[in-house]
């Protein structure tokens, strides 16, 4: 199931929505490379692509927080921090067992539950106090 990006998850903050909109891409060229079931080689790529950008996605919001001394900054950090931990167990997963259906239903699960979630309360948490502090 493809996530799509729509202008209700937009914070109107643009180098936050470009790179949201890049997880969106990474994730749905995740899904087409487990559909094209290609071996596993391609679809672990993927997520490792996925990942990587993840990673560096959190640090860009993070540091932006400290820079606006966000007050909730460790407790967003820590639900980042749980989805690396979580991304990091599926990508061992994704190594050892490929891409089969039960852990590509899994993946798509929490990758796209989590995403959606945490950008419409969290991310958008942060944005309300951006646009306060920053007006
Ligand atoms: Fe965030």
């Amino acid at each position: 199931m493809r996530i799509e990006w729509s202008e209700g998850l937009s914070l109107d903050v643009d180098e936050l929505d470009s790179q949201h909109q890049e997880l969106f891409a990474r994730f749905n060229e995740l899904l087409k490379a487990c559909d094209r079931g290609h071996g596993g080689d391609e679809a672990y790529r993927m997520l490792e692509f996925l990942n990587g950008y993840v990673v560096e996605h959190f640090s860009e919001e993070e540091a932006l927080q400290h820079r606006f001394g966000y007050p909730a900054a460790s407790r967003h950090k820590e639900e980042h921090d749980l989805f690396v931990r979580e991304l990091t167990a599926l990508e061992l997963q994704f190594r050892e067992q490929g891409p089969i259906p039960r852990l590509v239903a899994t993946t798509n699960q929490i990758v796209a539950v989590w995403l959606i979630d945490h950008i419409s309360r969290a991310d958008a948490e942060f944005a309300r106090f951006l646009s306060i502090v920053h007006r």
